[in-house]
């Protein structure tokens, strides 16, 4: 129990410290000295005690980095020394002549400079009296700026005391505010959440927190101050940037891990490349980096223009960020038949590339950010990332702009297109007839489930396809020899075999014929289902979407597409061919009742190997009299066909009380329901 106030005094500076000390490993060494939950109780104790003894509580305890109400306007600060800008050089010519210019001036000058990375955020400055922070401004017009105080104590690498002793009674303390990109991108999934504005960027978001009104709300954003620069009257000094930036570190400052001291142009050079290359991986934003002559005392020497120190110097890197216009807006069909919106863009550069064209993703994303025709956007390119189109700078649309609609038939084909229930895809439904899609469609037709030609792999399709000899699937009947010769990689044996394979695969299966059509979200299972139910391939043509609900594990999504791509002539074209190329199957016979009955809808696992017969094979006789073969054995199985070695599905099996056959049992009951190979 703390009786008197004197240990209360006692106990509160040694929580104040200690929590201090937790801070700054924390936030500025990023090594943590004790767990999440011994620092929360300090912090507990220490609002405990400030709420018992109130008048004990000072502004400069870690208890209160969110302190004070919202405000109505931040209020205007004049700077005691003016925040001056930067030269930029944007190639190494230029970093050549500002080290010219300044030897000009000052012939005996030693080449040794501070470089650092120039962050990308927000200039700060920062005041500290008798070391506790006593007002933060941002730089304004450089004379002026304004308190955001409030805000950049919730700053939790700033601190809100000077670590150490030695310190001036006023000092200003100027770096930069930043949000890591991992912050910002956290911070833009949360605001997507509530659905409110996203922000363009790391450095837009850093400053659209700084500029709450409401310092809990900053409090929320996960800001970071990294200090670069000390102006400091009267007694301590030192000799160089680099002394000032380790005062900085022992007065309790971050200071960016890439500062370093170098010697001659050549290494300022050597070090913006190094930067350059880190850039992407760095964890905020930079736009290029930062070299400072060393020495102070030739700083004051060669002093500032108007607007910048005539002693250091930004150079850029290629910006990642830029401005264009958008020329039009086209429509890409991918080999899915999925539509992507496509910005044609006046050409620029970006991240150090041109761009023409940036990614519009999908219907989606293009109506959030309502790009137009004529639109002047902020495009971005970091690294190896494809160019995006981020916002849209609204206050230069032009006046008669058009909200973007997607088309509603396929710029490719002319198909209908169909935007898929709960997708943001829009897509085509051309399938085989759609250009885009046909060497996809191709390879999937022939494909071993489909129609089981082999000897098709993709790369012959291609040379097929550009070749002119096919476009739809029932060209591949009417190849010849000759023509698949000349094939890249395909011998007189291997085009003799692909031949015979094509010819065999004339006698097929309803069902495999209906997957090697490609009908969106008709798979494997769904096509069997289908056959099983309509028996013929023009009873299935012809089905209404509400008799196509009326089979197992049909729903609207399929019934839809199904009755879609039936409906399309051109579909029924390649149909009509294909039959006529010899395409066929044995009907789908009703077989005696009560034994297709047993089968019919029933739930049934394989499991081990079967001796007469492949996997595939037995799957598709069961389909073919209305069985669902699943892949795992649960409470809902039916039967389990149990072949050789059959492990841990036969045990549960059995575990379960299912029904099991063993092969033997299997050909018997194939041959009670008719079925001959
Ligand atoms: S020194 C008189 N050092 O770049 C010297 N500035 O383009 C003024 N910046 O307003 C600035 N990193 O916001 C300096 N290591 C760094 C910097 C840096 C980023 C920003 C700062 C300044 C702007 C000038």
């Amino acid at each position: 129990m703390l009786s008197t106030e004197a240990a209360v005094q006692q106990r509160l500076a040694w929580l104040k410290d200690e929590i201090r000390r937790c801070d700054y490993a924390y936030y500025v060494l990023d090594a943590p000295l004790i767990p999440d939950a011994n620092y929360d109780a300090l912090m507990q104790e220490l609002r405990l005690l400030e709420t018992q003894f109130p008048h004990l509580l000072s502004i400069d305890s870690p208890s209160q980095r969110v302190a004070g109400s919202p405000l109505a306007q931040f209020a205007s600060v004049m700077h005691a020394h003016p925040m001056r800008s930067l030269d930029n050089a944007f190639n190494d010519e230029d970093v050549m002549q500002f080290w010219q210019r300044m030897l000009d001036k000052m012939p005996q000058l030693s080449p040794v400079f501070c470089a650092e990375p120039k962050l990308d955020g927000l200039a700060m400055s920062l005041t500290y009296q008798e070391g506790v922070l006593t007002q933060a401004a941002t730089r304004g017009d450089g004379e002026v700026g304004e308190d955001v105080t409030l805000n950049v104590r919730t700053i939790k690498n700033v601190p809100l005391v000077l670590q150490g002793h030695s310190f001036p009674s006023r000092v200003d303390i100027r770096g930069e505010v930043v949000m890591s990109k991992r912050a910002f991108q956290r911070l833009n999934a949360h605001q997507d959440a509530l659905g409110a504005k996203l922000f363009a960027n790391a450095r837009n978001a850093a400053a659209g927190s700084l500029r709450q009104l409401d310092p809990r709300i900053a409090a929320q954003r996960q800001l970071t101050f990294f200090a670069y620069a000390v102006v400091a009257e009267g007694e301590l000094q030192y000799a160089s940037q680099w002394q000032w930036l380790m005062q900085l570190k022992q007065w309790g400052f971050s200071v960016a891990e890439q500062v370093t001291q170098v010697t001659g142009v050549d290494a300022l050079i050597a070090y913006w490349r190094n930067i350059g290359v880190q850039r992407d991986e760095l964890p905020y934003d930079i736009d290029g980096v930062v070299y400072k002559l060393d020495d102070i005392e030739a700083q004051q020497a060669l002093g500032y223009t108007a607007r910048a120190p005539r002693w250091a110097i930004a150079h850029k890197f290629p910006a990642q960020e830029v401005w264009t216009q958008v020329l039009s807006i086209d429509i890409q069909v991918g080999r899915t038949g999925a539509l992507t919106p496509v910005a044609r863009l006046a050409a620029v550069a970006v991240g150090g590339v041109v761009v023409s064209n940036a990614t519009l993703h999908n219907a989606e994303e293009l109506a959030r950010k309502d790009v137009r025709v004529g639109d002047t956007v902020v495009v971005r390119r970091a690294g190896d990332v494809i160019p995006e189109v981020v916002s849209v700078v609204t206050h230069l649309r032009p006046q008669e702009t058009h909200i973007f609609e997607m088309p509603s038939s396929c710029p490719e084909c002319g198909s209908p297109v169909v935007k898929e229930v709960d997708k943001a895809v829009h897509r085509c439904t051309g399938g085989l007839l759609c250009p885009a899609q046909k060497l996809r469609a191709l390879a999937h037709f022939v494909s071993k489930k489909a129609m089981d030609i082999q000897g098709l792999g993709e790369k012959v399709l291609e040379q097929l396809v550009q070749a002119n000899l096919v476009s739809h699937p029932d060209d591949l009947y009417r190849l010849t020899l000759e023509q698949l010769i000349q094939c890249e990689r395909m011998g007189e044996k291997s085009a003799h075999n692909t031949l015979t394979a094509i010819q065999e695969s004339c006698n097929t299966t309803l069902a495999k014929f209906l997957y090697a059509l490609g009908i969106p979200e008709v798979g494997e299972v769904t096509a069997g289902t289908l056959a099983q139910h309509f028996k013929t391939l023009d009873a299935l043509m012809v089905a209404d979407e509400n008799s196509l609900l009326q089979v197992d594990d049909v729903g609207p999504v399929v019934a839809q597409h199904v009755r879609l791509f039936f409906d399309q002539p051109h579909h029924q074209a390649v149909i009509e061919r294909l039959r006529q190329a010899g395409v066929r199957w044995p009907d789908i016979v009703d077989t005696n009742v009560t034994n297709v009955s047993f089968l019919l809808g029933k739930s049934v696992v394989l499991t081990g190997t079967l001796s007469g017969m492949s996997r595939d094979e037995a799957k598709e006789v069961l389909q073919s009299y209305g069985a669902k073969v699943v892949g795992s054995v649960s409470a809902k199985t039916d039967l389990v066909i149990a072949g050789d070695a059959a492990g841990s599905k036969l045990t549960k099996a059995q575990a379960l009380n299912v029904t099991i056959w063993d092969e033997s049992q299997f050909f018997t009951e194939l041959s009670i329901l008719g079925w001959q190979r």
